[in-house]
């Protein structure tokens, strides 16, 4: 099944929901994708570089403004959670009740806090981005939310802004400190791309993967393990990360370092008695995964996809050695991904403590993949894996609107 067909038996589904829920048609559909890294991983935060791609699984949205101006109650249903939610624009919270609802309210929440208008507006929501996966789900729906009052209110800001507010969404009601990754390439994706992004400048460049072309495939295996401990976990990377620009900054006297994107390898492995094992380990990871990423986007260049393969290899052992981030079942998988001759390259993908790992393989050779690897790894862990190919997909848009109906 293509993308398109994918997509457009969801957005019938939602806009069937839509008319049962509210007894008219939408007037507005949105569309946000999810997304896979492929080399990159804790660097977002440490004004490094990424090379993400999104992914053909999404996050969907049908809405209606309300007709009346002065109702200011947003009515959402969720269509996989079967459970609605109403909430005022005018004094916007967390809900203990409806959890699920919590990413509409902050994107809405930040919207207005940067003084943008909002119209109340009732919406049906339906994602297939699997959730604590590490594949974004939740940068899908705050990407979706923006891009649907982005175009109900005719805002017009770009899809770079887009990502920067539905970043502090999550930071700031969410109350999770990620990076710009997820929400950056859900807004910003190319189809059959992944985008290289400078995460200091958001400065991006959109590197074709031609995976029909060459005959290959990104598969995503979703390691049976749900996400654990992720936000403290994750914090506590980044205060290791921290710590260790103070104290570079001073060793190297650059009073002026940011992040450890202005450190190269050699200066810190001059510097390894002035951290701690465990600060200079995590330095060690973010400087040579850093590199990683430049290496590997310039190996795709050059058509060498055996060389962004051994990369990605790499990228995992640093993650599970240095900055100790992956788990045994994750370690398990990638081995054995790896012990499968026609794999190019394998790793974890995300935050990690469970979720998804991504290999990158011939297509001809994921049947065999999937007999030989995924009973091998269940045996093994006592996991069940979950496999999917996924394309490299588009960045959010607008599906249908007054706009779009109108020709503009
Ligand atoms: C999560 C965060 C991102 C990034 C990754 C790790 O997905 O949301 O910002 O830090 O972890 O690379």
């Amino acid at each position: 099944m293509s993308t398109a067909q994918a997509t457009g038996e969801r957005v019938t589904a939602l806009v069937e929901a839509f008319k049962r829920q509210f007894g008219k048609e939408p007037e507005y559909i949105v569309r946000a994708p999810g997304r896979v890294n492929l080399i990159g991983e804790h660097t977002d935060y440490n004004d490094g570089f990424v090379f993400p791609a999104a992914i053909d699984r999404e996050m969907l949205i049908a809405a209606t403004p309300k007709a009346d101006r002065k109702d200011l109650n947003v009515h959402v249903y969720s269509l996989d959670n079967n459970a609605s939610d109403i909430f005022s624009l005018t004094k916007i919270e967390k809900s203990k009740a409806e959890p699920w609802s919590d990413y509409m309210r902050g994107m809405l929440s930040i919207w207005q806090a940067c003084a943008f208008k909002v119209r109340a507006f009732e919406a049906v929501i339906s994602g297939d981005v699997p959730q604590g996966a590490g594949l974004s789900s939740s940068a899908a729906y705050e990407v979706a939310v923006g891009t649907l009052v982005n175009e109900m209110m005719a805002t017009g800001i770009s899809p770079k802004q887009l990502a920067t507010l539905a970043q502090k969404a999550e930071n700031r009601f969410i109350g999770v400190q990620c990076g710009i990754m997820d929400q950056f390439i859900s807004a910003m994706g190319r189809e059959d791309a992944a985008l290289l992004i400078d995460c200091r400048t958001l400065a991006s460049r959109a590197v074709p993967l031609r995976l029909k072309e060459r005959g290959l495939a990104i598969v995503i295996t979703h390691s049976g393990v749900q996400r654990g401990l992720v936000d403290s976990a994750y914090n506590d990377r980044r205060r290791e990360c921290e710590e260790a620009v103070g104290i570079l900054a001073k060793k190297l006297k650059r009073p002026e370092m940011k992040a450890l994107r202005d450190v190269t390898l050699a200066e810190l492995k001059k510097n390894e008695k002035a951290l701690s094992e465990v600060v200079f380990k995590r330095a060690r990871h973010v400087v040579s995964e850093n590199e990683r990423v430049l290496e590997a986007v310039e190996a795709l260049g050059r058509d060498d996809v055996a060389a962004f393969g051994k990369l990605m290899y790499a990228s995992h052992d640093s993650l599970r050695d240095d900055f100790e981030v992956s788990c045994p079942e994750l370690d398990a998988f990638v081995r054995l991904a790896r012990g499968f001759k026609a794999t190019i390259g394998a790793r974890m993908t995300g935050a990690g403590f469970g979720g998804c790992a991504v290999a990158l393989m011939p297509e001809a050779a994921v049947a065999e993949f999937k007999k030989q690897v995924l009973p091998a790894y269940e045996k093994e862990t006592g996991k069940t894996p979950t496999t999917w190919v996924c394309k490299a997909a588009g960045g959010a848009s607008v599906i249908d609107s007054p706009m779009k109906r109108a020709g503009l």
